[in-house]
């Protein structure tokens, strides 16, 4: 675990990389039709879409970033936001972690015995909660920036 005494500054390059790809292809894969990503893949001796694919990518980029998280650390939430507000940032970023892995290891699990409990749960109430995350992960960003005035939004932008 990081040493709380040594939290960066801000974030590097790479987690800035991370944060904004894995942005775009939760994006795609939350909004675009699974059915709309049919292409002809192969893998493992399976058909695969695109939005198989690309939620095989999310996970893989989800296990890097949460051991980058690990050793690297994450800047601490600013003194300039109140105390209830930091706390809230700071859980809904582990919970977003826990969909991360969550979602696409349910939807492999899914497609590979054909459980319609565990596709369910993958189609409704994951994407759900990604959907109830982000706008509060948003305008806490946005207070970041504008009302506290802390700069959070440059940190993950420009390091
Ligand atoms: C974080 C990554 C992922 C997200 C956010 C995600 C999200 C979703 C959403 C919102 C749906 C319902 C919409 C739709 O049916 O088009 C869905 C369906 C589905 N997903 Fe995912 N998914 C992810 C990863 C995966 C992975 C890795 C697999 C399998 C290898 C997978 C397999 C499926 C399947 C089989 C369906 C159902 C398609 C159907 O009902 O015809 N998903 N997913
Ligand atoms: C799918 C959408 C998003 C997800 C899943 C997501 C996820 C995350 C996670 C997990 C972190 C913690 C840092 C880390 O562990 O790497 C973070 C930080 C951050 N994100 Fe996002 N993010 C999303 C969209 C956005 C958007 C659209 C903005 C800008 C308006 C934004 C602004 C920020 C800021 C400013 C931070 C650093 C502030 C803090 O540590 O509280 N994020 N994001």
């Amino acid at each position: 675990m990081q040493n709380p005494q040594a939290t960066p500054d801000s974030f590097s390059l790479l987690q800035r990389l991370l944060h904004w790809s894995m942005v775009a292809l939760l994006a795609l894969n939350l909004i675009v039709p699974q059915r709309m990503w049919a292409m002809e893949m192969t893998l493992w001796g399976r058909s695969m879409s695109g939005h198989m694919a690309i939620g095989t990518v999310i996970f893989l980029l989800a296990v890097l970033r949460f051991f980058i998280r690990l050793g690297f650390g994450v800047p601490n939430e600013p003194l300039g936001a109140p105390r209830f507000f930091r706390g809230l940032a700071r859980l809904g970023q582990w919970m977003f972690y826990a969909l991360f892995f969550a979602t696409p290891i349910l939807g492999i699990w899914a497609y590979q015995t054909g459980d319609a409990q565990v596709l369910r749960l993958h189609r409704t109430l994951l994407p759900a909660l990604f959907w109830m995350l982000i706008p509060v992960h948003v305008g806490l960003a946005l207070a970041h920036q504008f009302l506290w005035r802390t700069d959070m939004l440059g940190k993950i932008i420009r390091g």
